[in-house]
């Protein structure tokens, strides 16, 4: 299966970091968040990786690219743990870029990999979300998408005051944590939601979906969404996500994130223990 990576937003919430950097470059604790996405794409079967990039990307490709310099530096300074991190990170998976010339929105960001999709079935992975789970989120839905022969949304519980920053489904549960669903709205109002259930940011998709996005007007933000694209398909299911997610999209979250994942690394979690005390003193 193939999978497209919108990278082509303008990092406004993460204002000035942003400014000469994209967002999708951003580490969380150890490596950028896109490096996690595309973890997670490989784990989950998914070799053929489009992302769509924009303006002040470069420093996408150049981290997925080899990078001889650095490795010969590293080979004659004998650093062969870190050569070994190194050649992984630009072995991971073949990676294809389409620029998205002007930012009109998600739904135009994914339809612009529509020619290098064809006629498959194919996973959308929003850098914003990171997902860790025993069986990645993107397998998740892939098998759910076969075994129901559908689209299918991962989603999450989320509490009230976190509806309106979502894409929130409706629907009735099929069999544990699947819904079909029958209703999608894009950062609704808490009175108009249909549900807690907050899209996450993967998605597999069948092309069908090309045609709705062409067909579906700009809305929330001035964009076109690929909510509302999506609201057109004739079928579409959703699976309460089996694991843990991290909205990297605002920075408290993302702050938060990098801690956790520092937290979980044996070399720091005793250092980083006493100096969070310490500061809380
Ligand atoms: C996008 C989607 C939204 C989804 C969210 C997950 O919104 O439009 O449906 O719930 O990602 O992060 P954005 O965060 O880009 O505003």
């Amino acid at each position: 299966m193939k999978c497209v990576i919108p990278a082509a937003g303008l990092g406004t919430r993460f204002l000035p970091i942003t400014k000469a950097q994209p967002k999708e470059m951003l580490p969380v604790y150890d490596r950028p968040t896109i490096q996690y996405v595309i973890e997670e794409a490989v784990a989950s079967g998914i070799d053929d990786i489009i992302i769509v990039n924009g303006k002040g990307k470069r420093s996408i490709e150049d981290h997925f690219d080899r990078s001889f310099e650095l490795e010969e530096s590293l080979k004659e300074k004998g650093k062969f743990d870190i050569l070994k991190t190194v050649n992984e990170i630009s072995n991971l998976a073949d990676i294809f870029y389409i620029r998205q010339k002007k930012q009109k929105g998600l739904g135009d960001a994914i339809n612009h990999a529509k020619r290098h999709i064809g006629d498959e079935p194919f996973a959308v992975m929003l850098g914003d979300i990171i997902t860790k789970s025993d069986r990645p989120c993107t397998k998740q839905l892939i098998d759910l998408s076969e075994k129901y022969n559908s689209s299918i949304v991962a989603v999450e519980k989320v509490p009230n005051e976190k509806v309106e920053k979502y894409g929130i489904i409706g629907g009735s549960e099929v069999s544990n944590g699947v819904y079909n669903v029958d209703t999608l709205v894009e950062k609704p109002k808490l009175t108009e939601s249909p549900s807690n259930l907050a899209i996450i940011g993967r998605y597999v998709l069948y092309p069908e979906i090309f045609d709705h996005i062409e067909n579906t007007e700009v809305s929330v933000g001035n964009e076109i969404q690929l909510t509302d694209a999506m609201a057109k398909l004739d079928l579409l299911y959703a699976n309460v996500f089996n694991g843990r997610s991290y909205d990297i999209g605002n920075k408290i979250d993302w702050l938060k994130t990098s801690i956790e994942f520092a937290l979980e690394d044996d070399e720091f979690n005793d250092v980083l223990l006493d100096y969070m005390h310490e500061i809380v003193k």
